[in-house]
């Protein structure tokens, strides 16, 4: 038995459709389109994928879409004065600022500049704070967490009661939040890390086994309880000889042909969570649209 493959493009699709839907009815209702704003500094070649990724889902979910791409060089005072001047636009709802930023300018002072209101990221500490006090209907939540639990969503249902989830990995990213989107669904939640001790044992009691440690192939076949729903958010590049001198290719946290012959359901790298990511950032700018003009906000899910 093999398990079922999570396809997260289809997964992504559908939330991507259910996004232009809401942003016609947005813009039909508002005389405006939802807009979303990306700014990259520098010249990081993953960066510029993504953001190049980013704008062209805005374009095709009939958002206003803007990138600011600004110069290797540039100030932490010139960028928090580009982030004030999104935070003072009226037809800007989302603001989301590439990381990493470059040597010389602080991450947390310019992701607290950002109106919590137009942080579609989620990074903000208000939005960590209405997540962690269970007013996720208020929050604006990290794209990737809201994604990877869409994916469980697909495979279990909206409620995990009587589920245990194991999230392998304590980030503020991913780790951290998708523990708290867990909970809110009712699932009782372990949080391993790299200082836990015996962590194929804790990852063996999963019914849902979240990966996101950063850590090529980390966790084995025999460490997914036979059913497991498992969620690898990993994305690790490593040399593949085999494919030629010089080749590499992507795996992520999980060994997946080996913890495929455990789980009921896994998603593969690529095309897991990464389709999600993307899809999420697009599903936060109409929502953070419907929230700053006082709508109800629209529901996204598998
Ligand atoms: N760089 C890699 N992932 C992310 C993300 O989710 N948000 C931002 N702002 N930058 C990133």
């Amino acid at each position: 038995m093999s398990a079922t493959r999570i396809d997260g493009k289809a997964v992504a699709a559908r939330v991507l459709d259910q996004v232009r839907d809401r942003a016609a009815a947005f813009t039909a209702a508002k005389g405006r389109p939802p807009g979303l704003a990306v700014v990259l500094v520098g010249e990081d070649p993953a960066s510029q994928v993504y953001v190049r990724n980013k704008g062209r889902e805005a374009d095709a979910a009939g958002f206003r879409s803007e990138q600011h791409t600004l110069p290797l060089s540039t100030s932490q005072a010139e960028l928090l004065a580009i982030v004030a001047r999104l935070n003072a636009d009226p037809g800007i709802d989302g603001i989301l600022v590439q990381l990493p930023l470059p040597k010389g300018i602080d991450t947390e002072t310019v992701l607290l500049a950002i109106d919590p209101a137009k942080d579609v990221d989620g990074f903000h500490p208000i939005n960590v704070g209405l997540l962690g006090t269970g007013a996720a209907d208020k929050a604006l939540v990290p794209c990737t967490p809201a994604g990877s639990v869409i994916l469980v969503e697909s495979v279990l249902g909206p409620s995990l009661a009587g589920k245990h989830a194991v999230v392998v990995g304590r980030s503020n990213i991913v780790g951290k939040p998708v523990a708290q989107l867990l909970l809110q669904r009712d699932a009782t939640v372990t949080i391993a890390h790299s200082r836990t001790a015996d962590l194929p044992a804790i990852c063996r009691m999963a019914d849902v086994l979240v990966a996101a440690v950063g850590r090529p192939e980390m966790i084995r076949g025999d460490w997914v309880k036979p059913g497991a729903v498992v969620i690898d958010v990993g994305i690790n590049r490593i040399a593949a000889p085999e494919k030629g001198e010089g080749k590499t290719r992507l795996v992520g946290d999980v060994a997946t042909e080996e913890a495929a012959v455990h789980a009921a359901a896994i998603t593969p790298v690529p095309g897991g969570v990464g389709p999600m990511t993307i899809a999420l950032l697009m599903a936060n700018t109409v929502a953070a649209a419907h929230l700053r003009e006082g709508l109800p906000r629209p529901h996204f899910g598998a």
